[in-house]
């Protein structure tokens, strides 16, 4: 039995269709990673500031939080003396962990360490942690 040649060709359209909509999805599985990496970081933008409590930031300890969008830390090294950090470790992007009793940030990923200050104490990080300006408002810190 042999087909005819309009129902070879109804074949052909419908294959077309199914070959373009798979194509059409991996263009946009490739492509979305792409402009999620380019888009402006969401609730970020020049002026935002963000408040956190003091009470939250104890004295030797660390306090992470979201700043524009990305992890970030507050340290209070000594009493009265604020720092905040990006959170990001500036090798290749993992989230540093506060190590309590040696007073230093690790990141897990490949052994990077920083200061409180932010400064590469050892490992792969070519640079230091981002810092932020930190203003002291009453019971307040105010991020930004
Ligand atoms: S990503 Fe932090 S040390 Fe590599």
């Amino acid at each position: 039995m042999s087909e005819s040649p309009e129902n070879n060709q109804q074949r052909r359209t419908f294959l077309g269709i199914l070959l373009g909509g798979v194509a059409v999805i991996l263009a946009g599985a490739f492509a979305w990673p792409i402009f999620r990496f380019l888009s402006p970081l969401e609730g970020g933008g020049e002026g935002s500031q963000v408040r956190v409590s003091k009470e939250q930031v104890k004295v030797g300890g660390a306090h992470f939080f979201d700043f524009q969008g990305r992890p970030a830390v507050l340290l209070q090294p000594s009493a009265g003396n604020f720092i905040a950090l990006s959170a990001v470790c500036t090798h290749l992007g993992c989230i540093v962990k506060w190590v309590d009793d040696k007073g230093e940030f690790l990141c897990p990923c490949h052994g990077g360490r920083f200061s409180t200050e932010g400064t590469v104490l050892g490992g792969p990080p070519p640079k230091a942690l981002e810092t932020y300006i930190v203003n002291v408002e009453d019971t307040d810190l105010m991020v930004g």
